[in-house]
């Protein structure tokens, strides 16, 4: 009669263990990456299908999200201001986009940062 029970306590042990070593949780940097890293819902995109081109408004709808969201851990330092123009933005607003940013300036004759 008392075997059963020890078996059930064994494996209430056992259970335990393998729930610990599966769900060790993660750092909190890593759980922040996992939330804004969600199995992205599929979209249906302009760019898909038998006739793709670029729907400019899901392009800026896609710069707004990563305005709001995105830019907070990931830069676009790789990125000049000029090329957002490709995603449907005029001249001007590319450049009230751009007043936004900080950047160093540099020296023209010595391709140095700082004044000129
Ligand atoms: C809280 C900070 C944070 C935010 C906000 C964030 N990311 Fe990330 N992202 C990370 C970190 C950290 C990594 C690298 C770790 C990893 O690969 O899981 C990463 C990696 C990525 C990668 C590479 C993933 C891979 O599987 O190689 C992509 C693509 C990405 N992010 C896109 C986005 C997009 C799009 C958004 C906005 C919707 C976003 N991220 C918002 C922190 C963030």
């Amino acid at each position: 009669m008392v075997r059963p029970l020890g078996f059930l306590v064994g494996l209430g042990f056992i259970t335990a263990l393998v729930f610990a070593i599966f769900t060790t949780p993660l750092s909190n940097e890593e759980n922040i990456a996992h939330k804004f890293h969600e199995h992205p819902k599929h979209l249906k995109l302009a760019s898909d299908g038998l006739l793709p081109h670029w729907d400019k408004q899901q392009l800026q709808r896609g710069m707004q999200v990563y305005k709001e969201v995105c830019s907070a851990c990931h830069s676009l330092h790789l990125v000049a201001f000029r090329d957002i123009e490709a995603l449907g933005y005029t001249p001007g607003q590319v450049k009230t986009f751009a007043k936004g940013f900080q950047v160093p300036s540099i020296n023209p004759d010595t391709g140095e940062l700082g004044d000129a």
